[in-house]
């Protein structure tokens, strides 16, 4: 999506003949929009029609919490028990039509290969490093890196290390906003990152082999296994737009002023009806009147949850790594009693986040019920013990240790 690309053989023009010793390859055109959208064309050793077998067809099934109240959530998650491979190790945590959030922390890696087929996906690596395995060709990652995947990717991953993910999951598309790029598509100066920082498939293998692979898809709300007579990633070049990507939350530039800079300035992608943003390290404001803490604030058309990435939060009971806040639609919410005025004189956060803000409800599984503390809604009121973290999306500020 970012730029143009292309990797391995292609031939000089769209749509002629071009062959692999004497045989004919077939050209695929994957393209969002109706051939009108990105798209990328990709030259197959075998057509990616050839199914063998038709296995099962497994609906999703997703288990809803509705609570008893409506109130801010604060969900500790980074006790997790490791389960699954990166594909069914995923455990929805909240969703609605846009977006499904999900964790994912693997025991074990997958043994077949998955394509996502009615939805982009970003990946948040919390921990971990590897290689997502692509049609599109390698895809290194490590432990800071958003993989952005879009729908129609054939993929598998081979992790190094332990593995802990953040999961987005859309059936709209994910994209770099709108206000970043130009005219012609260019990442402006300005923007918080520039297309050096974007990192494409890296290496493309051609694997000539015959046998029994095993692809799954999602489609229609579940997942259709395929077993297929021909390695799916027989592909001996493709050029285009489309294409998996990394990105890193660590070359994300924070954008600082001297007084408060709302949460639009961490914007990090666009998505269908919500967005993801990141809450890096950065200078605070520094007006000398500056109150360099979130002012509060009303969601009055979003929802909007937080997982904590890294960053000393020790002197705020609650607050730790992998723990994610929710603060639904409907609510204010800011910092806690007395932090503004303890706030002031501070200069600077290390702490590291990741946002996402839906502009529909979020619906919350079971899953998230048994994270939840039950007590986060409590940390605004004067006399409660101030034990909950403090939302910081709005400077960052406020999810620091310094107060
Ligand atoms: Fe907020």
């Amino acid at each position: 999506m970012p730029f143009y690309q292309r990797l391995g053989d292609v031939p000089r023009k769209r749509h002629i003949q071009f062959r692999e010793n004497g045989t004919l390859l077939t050209e695929e055109v994957m393209g969002l929009e109706g051939f009108t959208g990105n798209e990328s064309i990709l030259y197959h050793l075998q057509s990616p029609c050839r199914v063998m077998k038709l296995d099962g067809f497994e609906q999703i099934q997703r288990q809803e919490w509705v609570p008893d109240e409506h109130a801010h959530r604060h969900f500790t998650t980074y006790g997790i028990d490791a389960g699954g491979d990166e594909i069914t190790g995923r455990r929805l945590l909240m969703w609605n039509a846009d977006v499904e959030i999900s964790l994912c922390r693997p025991s074990g890696t997958m043994d077949y290969f998955f394509r996502n087929g009615e939805g982009d996906e970003v990946i948040f690596v919390h921990e971990g490093s590897g290689t997502l395995e692509t049609i599109f060709g390698d895809v290194p990652y490590k432990d800071g890196d958003y993989i952005v995947i879009p729908r129609g990717t054939t993929y598998r991953f081979q992790p190094q290390g332990e593995q802990r993910y953040l999961v987005f999951e859309t059936p709209g598309l994910i994209e770099i906003p709108r206000r970043y790029r130009n005219h012609y598509g260019q990442i402006m100066e300005g923007a918080p990152y520039y297309h050096r920082d974007i990192h494409p498939p890296t290496q493309l293998h051609t694997v000539r082999e015959q046998g029994e692979f095993t692809v799954k898809v999602r489609v229609r709300d579940g997942y259709q296994t395929y077993v297929v007579d021909y390695h799916p990633f027989d592909v001996v070049g493709w050029d285009g737009y489309l294409y998996p990507w990394t990105f890193s939350i660590h070359d994300f530039e924070p954008i600082t002023g001297r007084i408060h800079q709302p949460p639009p300035s961490h914007q990090t992608f666009a998505g269908q009806n919500f967005v993801i943003c990141s809450f890096c390290p950065r200078k605070l404001d520094f007006d000398p009147l500056a109150v360099p803490i979130p002012y509060h604030h009303s969601n009055l058309q979003s929802e909007e949850m937080i997982y904590y990435v890294s960053g000393n939060f020790g002197s705020r009971k609650g607050v730790e790594v992998g723990s994610i806040t929710l603060h639904p639609s409907g609510l204010p919410h800011g910092p806690q009693p007395g932090l503004a005025e303890r706030s002031i004189g501070t200069h600077e956060t290390h702490e590291l986040a990741v946002m996402c803000d839906t502009f529909n409800p979020l619906k919350l599984t079971k899953f998230a019920k048994d994270l939840d503390d039950g007590k986060y809604w409590r940390s605004w009121y004067e006399n409660a013990q101030v034990d909950a973290p403090v939302d910081g999306d709005a400077t960052g500020a406020g999810l620091t240790s310094h107060f």
